[in-house]
C-alpha cells in the first residue's frame, strides 16, 4: 500500500484537502477493519440494558471493564507511547493524546514535529470504543482504519508499512511479544490490532453521572440535577445522547445561527462532512462529539476556538437551539457537564482549577 492511496487529507493543512483521494484511500484500507467486531451502536445498545427501569434516561452508564485481551492491551500501550511509530522518531500517539489529562493535548490545534498545524483540534481517545464513527467529520468508519490512517499519514507519523515493520521487528522485545500473541507475529494488521485493543480499553467509568444513572440519586447535587434537567429540557440531549453523551450523530454546526467562523483560529472554514461526501447538505456538518470528560478537554469545537466551557455551552444554545441562556442556566449546565468526568484505572481524572464552575 502506498502513501498515495492513503487519506492524505486526513490531517492535512487546509490548502491540501483532497476528499476524493481520501475516500479512495479508505476503501483500500477498509478490509483491515473488517477483521474485528463492529463498534458503536451495537455496544451502546447492549449497555443501555444496564439502566435501571426507574432511571430510564436517554443515556447509559459506561461499563466498569472491557473484555479486551490484557496482553494485547499491554502491547498496544507500549506502541501507543513509542515514538518509533513515527518515521523520524519524534511523535508518539501519546504526544497528542495524553492520558494523564483528557486524552487530548490541550491545544487549539497541535503542530507536528515538522511544524505543520493540524487542520483540527485533537479529540480525546478516552471512550473512543463507544463512538459510532471517528474524527470530527465522522469520516473514518473504524478504529482500525483510523490507526492505519495516522501511521501512514505523511503529515503525522509519516511511515510506510515496510519501514515500520522492519524498524519494530528489529527490536527483539517487540518481535517476541507479537509472536507470543499472534501466530504470524508482527504484521501491519497485528500491530493495528494491538494498538486498537489498547484504545478500546481506554474507558473512564464511574463518573458521578454514571452513578446517578445506576440509581445512586445522591450522586448529583441539587444544582447539578437542575443542570441535567436544563440539558434535557433545552434539547442538548437530542444531539448529545447515548452511552457517550454524543459520538453517534451528525449535525450541522450552526443550525439557527452562523457559529461565526471568523472566531476560528484556523485559516479557512472547515466544511466538515462535506469534505468527505461532497454532498451540499453536508456543508459544516460534524459528528456530534461525546461530552464525557468534557471539563478536561478544552479547547472546544473542531477548531479549538474557545477554552471556556461556559462559552462553548452558550454558543451551542445560540447556534444549535436558537436560545440565549441566562448566565445562571449556563452555569448550571456546566455544573452538570462536570459530573461527566470519570475515572481512569480507578483514579478520578482531575479538572484543571481554572475550568471549575
Ligand atoms: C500530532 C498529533 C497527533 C498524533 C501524534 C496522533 N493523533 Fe490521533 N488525532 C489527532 C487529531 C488532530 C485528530 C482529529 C482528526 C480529524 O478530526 O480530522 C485525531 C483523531 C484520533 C482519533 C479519533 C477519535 C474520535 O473520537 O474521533 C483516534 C482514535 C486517534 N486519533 C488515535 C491516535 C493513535 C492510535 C495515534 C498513534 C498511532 C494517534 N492518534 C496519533 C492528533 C494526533
Ligand atoms: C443540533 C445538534 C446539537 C445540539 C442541540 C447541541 N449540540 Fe453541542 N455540539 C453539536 C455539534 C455538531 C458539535 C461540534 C461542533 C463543531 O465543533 O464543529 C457540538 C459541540 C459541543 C461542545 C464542544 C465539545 C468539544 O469537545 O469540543 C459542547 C461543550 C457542547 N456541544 C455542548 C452542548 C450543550 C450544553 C447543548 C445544549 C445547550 C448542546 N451542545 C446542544 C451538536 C449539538
Amino acid at each position: 500500500m502506498t502513501e498515495k492511496a492513503l487519506p492524505d487529507r486526513w490531517f492535512s493543512a487546509r490548502q491540501s484537502r483532497r476528499a476524493v483521494a481520501l475516500v479512495l484511500g479508505w476503501s483500500l484500507i477498509a478490509n483491515l477493519g473488517a477483521a474485528s467486531a463492529p463498534l458503536g451502536p451495537a455496544t451502546a445498545a447492549s449497555q443501555s440494558a444496564e439502566v435501571a427501569p426507574e432511571t430510564q434516561q436517554p443515556f447509559a452508564p459506561l461499563p466498569f471493564t472491557t473484555d479486551e485481551n490484557p496482553a494485547k492491551v499491554a502491547l498496544g500501550e507500549r506502541l501507543f507511547q513509542d515514538v518509533r511509530l513515527s518515521r523520524d522518531d519524534t511523535l508518539a500517539c501519546l504526544t497528542c493524546h495524553q492520558l494523564a489529562e483528557g486524552g487530548d493535548d490541550g491545544l487549539s490545534r497541535s503542530m507536528t514535529a515538522r511544524g505543520i498545524a493540524l487542520a483540527r483540534n485533537v479529540p480525546t481517545v478516552f471512550n473512543v470504543a463507544f463512538n459510532a464513527s471517528f474524527n470530527w467529520d465522522g469520516g473514518v468508519p473504524s478504529l482500525e482504519v483510523q490507526a492505519e490512517g495516522v501511521l501512514l499519514n505523511a503529515q503525522v507519523m509519516n511511515n510506510t508499512w515496510p519501514e515500520l515493520i522492519a524498524k519494530l521487528g528489529a527490536d527483539p522485545d517487540y518481535a517476541a511479544a507479537f509472536r507470543a500473541l499472534y501466530p504470524e507475529g508482527l504484521s501491519p494488521a497485528n500491530l493495528v490490532d494491538a494498538l486498537v485493543s489498547f484504545e478500546r480499553s481506554l474507558i473512564t467509568p464511574n463518573a458521578r453521572f454514571d452513578r446517578y444513572l445506576r440509581g445512586e440519586h445522591r450522586a448529583l447535587s441539587a444544582e447539578e440535577l437542575e443542570g441535567y434537567e436544563l440539558f434535557k429540557g433545552y434539547g442538548c440531549a437530542s444531539c448529545h445522547q447515548g452511552i457517550n453523551v454524543g459520538g453517534n450523530l451528525f449535525q450541522k454546526f450552526g443550525i439557527f445561527q452562523d457559529p461565526d467562523t471568523s472566531r476560528s483560529p484556523a485559516e479557512q472554514a472547515d466544511l466538515g462532512r462535506f469534505e468527505v461526501t461532497r454532498v451540499a447538505r453536508d456543508r459544516e456538518v460534524f459528528r456530534v462529539p461525546s461530552l464525557r470528560n468534557v471539563a478536561l478537554t478544552a479547547p472546544y469545537f473542531h477548531d479549538g476556538r474557545t477554552r471556556s466551557l461556559k462559552e462553548a455551552v452558550a454558543t451551542m444554545a445560540r447556534v444549535q437551539l436558537g436560545r440565549r441562556l441566562s448566565p445562571q442556566d449556563v452555569d448550571l449546565i456546566v455544573r452538570f457537564l462536570h459530573t461527566l468526568t470519570g475515572e481512569f484505572r480507578g483514579r478520578p481524572l482531575t479538572v484543571p482549577a481554572q475550568e471549575s464552575p
